[in-house]
């Protein structure tokens, strides 16, 4: 006997807020997927911006062909102000209704969510699910979101280079990495680098006890020292934080790096190629089962759903195994 399914009309997939690499890889796959099922689908450009200004883009099967390893995002993304009104929202309504699609795939992090619920409360004829696409990892629900895994990856190889030459000047850096209110990138890129400090806002910073540290690794150690420094630190950013403790320390020559944007580029890692594209899947048939208003994540080997609000408010913390091999390893 045939399964009857739940067919949405047409299926709008964005991406909105700060890209990610993968973003790509979850576009294609959420066009693929619908495409089994014989749901069209049609890309909604930069964002809710794009919905409120009426930019669609025709998506089909085909034309997502050799997207998967691109980095950024091929339907643009912004940071809408206008869909934070009722009227812009009420024309991004309008223009659904125009485009027939009654279905969004959202791509994004916690202010991409949170318009998603807000709209859904007013509107709530449209069925919209979302997919983790943030370099910050800051989401409750899952373990990774799409775009951590390359970001880290482009932060090691940054700090990597940089020790080589901060080994060659016997010099102290500062290097300041992404992560407005989380420690992620801070965390596994400083234990993957052997930073000798990391500094994340999760943990407040002692900067007496950041001194002594670093005296103390002077004492042994004379080549380089590396604090790698989350740009949401309580302390202040890179450049604060070193200007607080020059003169406090034996390295005479302190140099600050922001690694800023570099991190959000760049060709997707495989891990983040699979799981854009099993999250994209798992995000069409979360709408075919009926489900709305929830995140597709990923939780050990299982997928997991999280209700938007879930996934906004409740930030993931910082694995205690992560703080713990922290204090065991820098020194
Ligand atoms: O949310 C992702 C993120 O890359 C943060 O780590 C960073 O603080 C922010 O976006 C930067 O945003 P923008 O590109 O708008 O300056």
């Amino acid at each position: 006997m045939l399964k009857t399914i739940f067919k949405m009309k047409k299926i709008g997939v964005m991406t909105s807020g700060g890209d990610s690499p993968g973003m790509n890889a979850c576009v294609r796959a959420v066009v693929r997927a619908a495409q089994q099922y014989n749901i069209p689908t049609l890309g909604i450009c930069r964002g809710y911006q794009g919905l409120i200004e009426n930019d669609f883009t025709a998506l089909d099967a085909r034309s997502v062909s050799g997207i998967i390893s691109k980095g950024g995002t091929i339907l643009g993304t912004a940071r809408s102000k206008e869909f934070m009104t009722p009227e812009g929202r009420k024309k991004a309504y309008q223009h659904l209704n125009e485009q027939g699609i009654d279905a969004i795939v959202v791509i994004g992090g916690d202010g991409t969510f949170t318009g998603a619920k807000i709209f859904m409360e007013e509107h709530p004829d449209i069925a919209i699910v979302g997919t983790p696409g943030t370099i910050d990892n800051d989401l409750y629900g899952t373990d990774y979101t799409i775009g951590y895994d390359t970001a880290l990856n482009t932060a090691m190889e940054a700090i990597d280079k940089i020790r080589d030459t901060a080994n060659a000047h016997n010099r102290l850096f500062f290097v300041e990495v992404m992560g407005r209110d989380a420690g992620f990138i801070a965390m596994r890129s400083g234990i993957a680098t052997g930073a000798e400090a990391i500094l994340v806002p999760e943990i407040k910073t002692d900067l007496e006890e950041l001194i002594a540290d670093l005296k103390r690794s002077h004492e042994y150690k004379t080549s380089s020292c590396i604090v790698v420094v989350a740009e949401g630190d309580d302390a202040g950013n890179a450049f604060n934080i070193a200007a607080q403790i020059k003169g406090k320390i034996p390295y005479e020559d302190i140099r600050v790096v922001v690694l800023g944007h570099i991190q959000r580029g760049g060709s997707p890692s495989c891990f983040d190629r699979v799981l854009a594209s099993r999250l994209g899947i798992a995000a069409v048939e979360a709408l075919i089962a009926k489900k709305k208003g929830i995140m597709l994540g990923q939780n050990g080997l299982k997928i997991a759903e999280v209700p938007f609000e879930k996934a906004i408010k409740h930030h993931q913390k910082l694995s205690s195994y992560l703080r713990t091999m922290m204090e065991i390893l820098t020194v």
